[in-house]
C-alpha cells in the first residue's frame, strides 16, 4: 500500500547519540507569563513525550529563557527529562555576530539563565556573512571541547554556508533548523533537504503551522497577502481533518512528520490544551496522492 508512516518513535539528531519525540516545543513566545503558567507548559509538554526544547538568546530579549530557568530551579527533576536547544549570533541592530568572542559569551550567558550545566543542542541562529566561518568554528570546538555544548547545527544557513561551517570543525554538525511547513517549501528548492540526506543532519522545522497562518478563519486566510496559496492550503487541510477526525494543526504536523527527511517540527503554542492536541497527528493518515496533494497546494503550483 501507499500509506505513509508516522511513527511517534524517537527520531535521532544527526549522527549524535540524541534522540527526541518527533516533536520539539519552541521557546520563542514564551517570555512573559508567570512561572507557574511557565512550568505548566513545559510539564504539559513532558507529558505529551517532547523532549527536545528550543531556546535562542534573543526570544524575549532573554527573557524566555530567565523564565524557563526559573522553573528549572524550582522543578530541577525536570532537566533530566529533557533536551535544551538555544541559538547564539543574532544581536538586533546589527543585526548578525558569529565571532568566536560573541558565540563564548552567548552560550555562557544562555547557560546562566537556563540554570543548567551543558546546552545539549547549540545552534548558530542565522549565517554572519562578516565572520569567516573558520573563526565560528573555532569557538564552537572550545565550547564542545569545554562541555558546554554537546552538539551544534545551523540555523537559516544554506546547504553551502552549512557546508563551509562543517570544513572547519573537526565534529560533525548534526541539525539543520530551517522554516518548513506545508506553505513554506524552501527546503526543497534550495538543497536542504538533499544535504540532510546526504550529511545526516535532522531537520528541524520552525513554524511548522506557519506561525498560526494555518489556522486562520477561511475569510481572514483570504485578506493575507499569500492567500492564493493559504487559502487552497488550508480547504485541504480542513478536508482532511474533517475526514479523519482531527484538526488542521494534526494534519499540518503529520504532513512533516511523514516525509522521509525524518524531521522535527517544532510547535510554538503557548496554549496547554494545544500542546496536549499534538498527539493527534500520529493519528493522521497519508497516501502518496493526499502528500502530494496538499505539497501542491502549498507550492501554489502543480508539479509536471
Ligand atoms: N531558527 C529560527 O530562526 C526560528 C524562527 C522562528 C521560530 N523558531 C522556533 O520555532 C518555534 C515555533 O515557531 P512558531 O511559534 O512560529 O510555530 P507555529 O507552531 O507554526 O506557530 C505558533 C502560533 O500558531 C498559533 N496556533 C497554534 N495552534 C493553533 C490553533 N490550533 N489554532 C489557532 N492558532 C494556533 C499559536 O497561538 P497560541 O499560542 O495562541 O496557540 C502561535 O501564535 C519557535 O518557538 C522557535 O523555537 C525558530
Amino acid at each position: 500500500m501507499d500509506r505513509l508512516t508516522i511513527s511517534p518513535e524517537p527520531r535521532p539528531i544527526g549522527t549524535s547519540s540524541l534522540r527526541v519525540f518527533p516533536v520539539a516545543y519552541g521557546c520563542w513566545r514564551f517570555a512573559g507569563t508567570s512561572v507557574a503558567a511557565a512550568r505548566e507548559k513545559i510539564e504539559s509538554a513532558l507529558e505529551v513525550g517532547i523532549q527536545l526544547f528550543d531556546h535562542a538568546d534573543v526570544y524575549g530579549g532573554g527573557a524566555a529563557e530567565t523564565l524557563f530557568g526559573q522553573v528549572l530551579r524550582e522543578a530541577p527533576h525536570l532537566r533530566s527529562r529533557m533536551l535544551i536547544a538555544t541559538k547564539c549570533g543574532v544581536v538586533p541592530g546589527i543585526p548578525y555576530n558569529a565571532t568566536r568572542a560573541h558565540i563564548l559569551r552567548s552560550a555562557e550567558e544562555s547557560l546562566r539563565r537556563l540554570n543548567c550545566d551543558v546546552i545539549d543542542l547549540f545552534f548558530v541562529h542565522r549565517p554572519d556573512v562578516l565572520t569567516h566561518p573558520e573563526e565560528t568554528a573555532r569557538a564552537l570546538d572550545e565550547l564542545r571541547q569545554a562541555g558546554k555544548v554537546r552538539e551544534v547545527g545551523v540555523s537559516n544557513y544554506t546547504p553551502s554556508q552549512c557546508a563551509a561551517l562543517q570544513r572547519f570543525l573537526p565534529f560533525p554538525l548534526v541539525a539543520h533548523q530551517r522554516e518548513w511547513s506545508c506553505v513554506w517549501p524552501a527546503v526543497f528548492t534550495d538543497g536542504t533537504v538533499e544535504q540532510c540526506y546526504t550529511a545526516r543532519l535532522s531537520l528541524i522545522a520552525w513554524s511548522p503551522l506557519a506561525g498560526g497562518k494555518l489556522l486562520l478563519p477561511l475569510e481572514r486566510a483570504a485578506q493575507d497577502k499569500n492567500a492564493s496559496v493559504l487559502v487552497p492550503t488550508i480547504q485541504k487541510l480542513e478536508a482532511l481533518a474533517h475526514s479523519q477526525g482531527v484538526d488542521r494543526a494534526a494534519v499540518a504536523l503529520a504532513f512533516l512528520l511523514a516525509h522521509p527527511v525524518n524531521a522535527i517540527p517544532i510547535i510554538g503554542t503557548q496554549r496547554v490544551d494545544r500542546i496536549r492536541r499534538v498527539l493527534l497527528a500520529f493519528r493522521v493518515e497519508f497516501d502518496r496522492a493526499g502528500w502530494y496533494a496538499l505539497f501542491q497546494a502549498g507550492r501554489g503550483k502543480q508539479l509536471p
